[in-house]
């Protein structure tokens, strides 16, 4: 079986305690990752405090040439870290090639916006003080903690490693468990690319272990987190640094308000709630229509999901096993207590161990867990409402806030409904999305904290440091 080993202070670590990687389609064993204890886990983050000041004294251009080299070595290695991702995460290897992709983009336009982070330059002259100049620099954090998601486990992690150490700071960046083998591989190609010992530590081990090991340690600067609520909220209230960006779960409604253009709607619902098993935070999650609409869409959305192929990773399935067997099991109970409650199961509702068909399921009420829990899951509830106000209504009520789309051929309609809607983002006759990853990415309410993008992850990990001249 293959060993990934954690990587602290530019070594591996060899402490020959393993955690077992399984995966998801075949439940054989895709690799093991260290399993750290807590004197290893000191160790990284006394190195990534160590090497902080000197990693930061080195020159922009240096510091983005080193991570260039690294870069490279992720563009070589790009066939071996998507069969690892596909290995242990059951994403189709196209999707895991994809990803890869987007995430060498998103580190190149990194590069070129850590370039423009130019400092302000401000008189004092509106406020009286003529004589002040006063000159305000982005400079690092310090030691900067990345926690990833399983989901996306390339470009998660590097939407945070990347402008960490390109503006000067140091990482400590714990992988999910099902995403540490690909982790691990960055540790390792990190040596290969010659990083300075220390500025880049990997620790890896079930996050219910050693979380509090590692969110609680002193030598924090800022937290990066991506992940559930319940796990997010809790480091941002047991953690050790009150600098916390938070990017955690979705509800994400997709409004319907008119039939003009059903079969572009139709197909971007489908790929939005179904886009790697529904397992994206920014999944379409619920879709919200009157019953004339519905009516006309329903039967396009039936269609569509028919012609998902499902099956295996390897063979690039639209619709592949979801991570394990609990998150099956939950996935099935929201069905469940739908169904319990007179809803229509219209398709899927077909389970083989943790491959869950795609399930449609139409005049869902507010009654039922699956009109405002998140499934992360092939599932799309239905939900029929004839009152525009009370649409926005049930669309707001959620407890999350990531995105929302509205399908409405009238633009003005649409941008009336989309000022309403309490989302980070709506976006307009489009799924939802992250991407382009150059735009601001935030959730509000229980979908997070802070915002992610390019330019404002190189934000979010600086700090202003002043120096006002007197004349
Ligand atoms: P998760 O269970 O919350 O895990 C996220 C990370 O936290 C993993 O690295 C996990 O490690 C770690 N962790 C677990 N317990 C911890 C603890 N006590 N202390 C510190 N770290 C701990 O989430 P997930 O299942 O990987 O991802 C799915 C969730 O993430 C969904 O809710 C999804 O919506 C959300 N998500 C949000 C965004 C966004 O941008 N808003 C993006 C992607 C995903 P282990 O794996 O070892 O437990
Ligand atoms: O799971 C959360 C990801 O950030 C979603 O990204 O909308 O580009 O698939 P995406």
């Amino acid at each position: 079986m293959k060993e990934y080993k954690a990587v602290i202070n530019g070594e591996f670590i060899d402490n020959n305690e393993w955690l077992e990687i399984i995966n998801p389609t075949d439940n054989s064993i895709a690799g093991k990752v260290t399993a750290l204890k807590g004197k290893d886990i000191n160790n990284a983050f006394e190195s990534a405090r160590k090497s902080q000041e000197a990693w930061e004294n080195t020159h922009l251009l240096k510091r983005i040439s080193i991570l260039n080299n690294f870069k490279k070595l992720l563009i070589q290695n790009k066939n071996n870290l998507a069969e690892v991702m596909t290995s242990e995460i059951a994403k189709s290897l196209k999707d895991s090639l994809s990803e890869i992709d987007r995430t060498i983009e998103l580190i190149e336009y990194t590069f070129e916006e850590a370039k423009r982070m130019d400092p302000l330059a401000l008189t004092g002259e509106g406020m009286g003080a003529k004589n002040k100049l006063g000159i305000f620099s982005r400079v690092a954090k310090g030691v900067v903690l990345a926690i990833s998601p399983f989901n996306y486990p390339f470009n998660l992690a590097l939407a945070k490693i990347i402008p960490a150490l390109v503006m000067g700071n140091t990482v400590v960046f714990k992988p999910a468990t099902a995403g540490s083998l690909v982790g691990s591989l960055l540790g390792k190609l990190s040596i290969e690319a010659n990083f300075p010992k220390g500025i880049f530590n990997v620790v890896t081990g079930r996050g219910r272990e050693i979380g509090d090991l590692i969110t609680m340690n002193k030598e924090i600067d800022m937290i990066s987190f991506t992940g559930s609520v319940s796990i997010g909220n809790n480091i941002k209230e047991k953690g050790s640094s009150k600098d916390i960006v938070l990017e955690l779960g979705g509800k994400d409604p997709a409004l319907v308000l008119d039939d003009n253009n059903l079969e572009s709607y139709s197909k971007n619902i489908i790929d939005g709630a179904f886009g790697y098993s529904g397992q994206r935070c920014t999944a379409i999650k619920r879709v919200i229509t009157t019953n004339k609409i519905a009516d006309k869409l329903v039967p396009l959305l039936i269609d569509k999901v028919n012609k998902l192929t499902i099956g295996s990773p390897y063979e690039n399935k639209d619709i592949t096993p979801v991570i394990d067997q609990k998150s099956a099991d939950f996935i099935k109970g929201l069905v469940e207590d739908a169904k319990l409650k007179k809803a229509t199961i219209l398709t899927g509702d077909k389970y083989i161990k943790n491959l869950i068909y795609p399930t449609l399921i139409d005049n869902v009420t507010l009654e039922m867990r699956v009109a405002w829990e998140e499934p992360f899951g092939p599932i799309l509830p239905i939900i029929r409402i004839d009152n525009i106000e009370e649409m926005i209504r049930v669309a707001n009520e959620s407890e999350f806030g990531l995105q929302a789309s509205i399908f409405c051929a009238d633009i003005n309609n649409a941008l009336q409904v989309a000022k309403r809607i309490k989302t980070g983002t709506v976006n307009i006759n489009s799924k939802s999305q992250r991407g382009p990853d150059c735009f601001p990415f935030l959730g509000i309410k229980n979908s997070g904290q802070g915002v992610q993008g390019v330019r404002e992850s190189l934000l979010s990990m600086t700090r202003y440091h002043g120096i006002v001249i007197n004349y």
